[in-house]
């Protein structure tokens, strides 16, 4: 990647950080500030907006952050140079969360005090073109939350077989016309790779 499109991706990010509405803030950080001092685990720390404030809520707990996603652990350990008042209270690791019970052995942490799981898709995920979440958005269809994930979607949908694909979508994706779906699907990918082709 050049250093431009490098720093514009970087500026991009910079301005999802600032616009970024976490859902439910009030309500979550309502829940958390009483549960016992001690670890509450982010599961899916993202841009970090409900771990700040259940920090803010809770002045007895530390968090735990965990992501998949090289930007947002990046963007979190930023955070945490730039704010002397998380040293000691924020901790964060890039690793998926079915991995949690090995850190928590690894740290030495024997019990929590609550657990936060805010499943879905980060904000820059979707709004980055280049992360190839979005529909709206012109970009290669990627949609790799761990970047070192070795498989892309791109990949997935040009080499598994179509049965294998419409079990996917069907299992997956709870979607009733999987197949009709795929076919989309793969006429998109078709007609997106024709056009880097042409270009
Ligand atoms: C909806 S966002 C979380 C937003 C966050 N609560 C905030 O306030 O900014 C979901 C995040 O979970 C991460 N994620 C999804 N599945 C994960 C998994 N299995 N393990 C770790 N992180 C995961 C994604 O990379 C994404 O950053």
């Amino acid at each position: 990647m050049t250093s431009e499109k490098s720093s514009e991706l970087n500026s991009q990010h910079e301005s999802q950080i600032r616009s970024h509405q976490p859902v439910m803030l009030e309500e979550i950080a309502q829940c958390f500030a009483t549960v016992p001092p001690g670890v509450v685990v982010d599961a899916t720390f993202g841009l970090g907006g409900h771990a700040k404030a259940i920090l803010k809520a809770n002045p007895s707990v530390q968090i735990l952050g965990l992501d998949q996603d090289a930007d947002a652990i990046a963007n979190a350990e930023r955070m945490i140079a730039n704010d002397a008042s998380l040293h000691g209270r924020l901790t964060v690791r890039r690793i998926r969360f079915d991995s949690l019970n090995t850190l928590l052995e690894e740290l030495s942490i024997k019990e929590i005090s609550g657990a936060l799981f805010d499943l879905g898709v980060s904000s820059p995920q979707l709004d980055i073109a280049q992360r190839g979440f979005s529909y709206r958005n012109d970009g290669p269809l990627d949609m790799r939350m761990d970047q070192r994930s070795e498989l892309s979607a791109a990949d997935v949908v040009n080499s598994y077989q179509e049965s294998e694909l419409v079990g996917i979508i069907t299992d997956n994706a709870d979607e009733r016309f999987a197949r009709r779906s795929l076919e989309r699907l793969l006429l998109l990918d078709r007609l997106r790779r024709l056009r880097i082709w042409l270009k």
